[in-house]
């Protein structure tokens, strides 16, 4: 009797063992700042940047052991929405408004300088995104809430240093934006820049509010998307694509009601033309941000908490209730991290 008491305990422990293993783990490493953070860009396993309210900007070089936050100066009241590094040295950071701008370190955040800047009165900028393109030089692009019915982008095609805003009357049949659609600064993931081998290189945003779409912004095609729309606070705010550029999954939902757990999520597969599906079991509220981690594992967080799906994105597991703004795995590496409100860092531990 003492021994299969024993024994089962044993095999109870081993059990615990493995489903420990299997669920990701969030592990804090920085709180307790009054910044919100909302950028957040992973090079490798040691070098993270992380920008967000007040001016601030934290990296780290040793795999988020330690941080050096930093106020850029002269912009101490500036919301840095997103922030993409490239390497332990270089980042461009997005202020969202008042002055909508962009910043560039290459010393490692000790000093920046102003690359792009757009004055206009309204002008409210949401998330910048980077590919390299064929010939290995650093293109990006820059959308900001639409201007007198007009989508606002620029592109750069040499690592941020010069922008250029496309003339969009250079396109015909450019479609509509609705009254009230926009784009959401809540984690910079909005939009996607790629350039596919044998492919043309692609624009992809979603936009939210009143009405909720997929702009693909190099052919001007607006895809409806089947997620929660209709007032300012619902719609999609995160795109992430996989990495043959097959599969793709938007999130949002309502920020104002964070824990609906519905319509807040859709996959896309992408062929000659692109197909929309809902998940089986969504997230558990909304979400701010969506990454691939590998092929078949997301994570997805928000306001309401975390979720990963181990299918592709047609079900999701709540990993946990403490709110995250955005989520980035590393560019080359394995490491994925979490952040948000109170200067929050997290490492996800998987
Ligand atoms: C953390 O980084 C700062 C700035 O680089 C450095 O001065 C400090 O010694 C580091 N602390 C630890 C514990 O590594
Ligand atoms: C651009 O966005 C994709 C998809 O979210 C992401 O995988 C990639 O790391 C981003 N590029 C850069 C340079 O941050
Ligand atoms: C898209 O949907 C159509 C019709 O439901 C289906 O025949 C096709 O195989 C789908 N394409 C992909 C890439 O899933």
């Amino acid at each position: 009797m003492r021994f299969i008491k024993i024994f089962s305990l044993a095999v109870l422990i081993n059990l615990c063992l493995v489903a420990a293993a299997q669920t990701p783990v969030i592990q804090v490493l920085e709180s307790g700042k009054k910044v919100s953070i909302r950028g957040l860009s992973v090079v490798n396993d040691q070098v993270i940047w992380a920008s967000g309210s007040k001016g601030s900007v934290a990296r780290s070089t040793d795999g988020g052991k330690n941080f050096t936050w930093t106020t850029v100066p002269g912009y101490e009241k500036n919301d840095f929405r997103d922030i993409e590094a490239f390497d332990d040295n270089t980042a461009l950071i997005m202020a969202i408004t008042e002055p909508a701008a962009i910043l560039k370190t290459t010393d490692g955040g000790l000093t920046w300088r102003k690359v792009f800047e757009d004055t206009t009165k309204g002008a409210f900028w949401d998330a910048m995104n980077f590919s390299y393109d064929k010939s290995n030089k650093l293109a990006g692009a820059l959308v900001g809430d639409p201007i007198k019915g007009q989508i606002f982008y620029a592109l750069t095609f040499d690592a941020g240093e010069t922008w250029e805003r496309p003339h969009a009357e250079a396109h015909k049949n450019i479609p509509a934006v609705a009254e009230g659609e926009a784009f959401f600064a809540s984690s910079g993931t909005n939009v996607i820049l790629f350039d596919k081998e044998d492919f043309h290189p692609t624009l992809y945003a979603v936009s939210g509010g009143k009405v909720s779409a997929l702009w693909d912004m190099f052919t001007w095609t607006k895809y409806p998307l089947p997620i929660m729309q209709g007032a300012q606070s619902t719609g999609a705010n995160s795109l992430a694509i996989n990495s043959d550029y097959s599969r793709g999954v938007v999130v949002g939902g309502d920020f104002t009601k964070d824990t609906i757990g519905s319509n807040n999520c859709v996959l896309l597969e992408f062929s000659n033309k692109i197909n929309m599906s809902t998940p089986q079991t969504p997230p558990h509220g909304y979400r701010s941000c969506v990454i691939y981690l590998d092929k078949n594992n997301l994570l997805t967080c928000g306001t309401s908490g975390v979720d990963i799906s181990k299918d592709g994105g047609k079900n999701w597991e709540l990993i946990s209730r403490e709110s995250y703004h955005v989520c980035q795995k590393a560019k080359k590496g394995k490491a994925v991290f979490l952040a948000g409100s109170n200067g929050r860092i997290a490492k996800l531990v998987w």
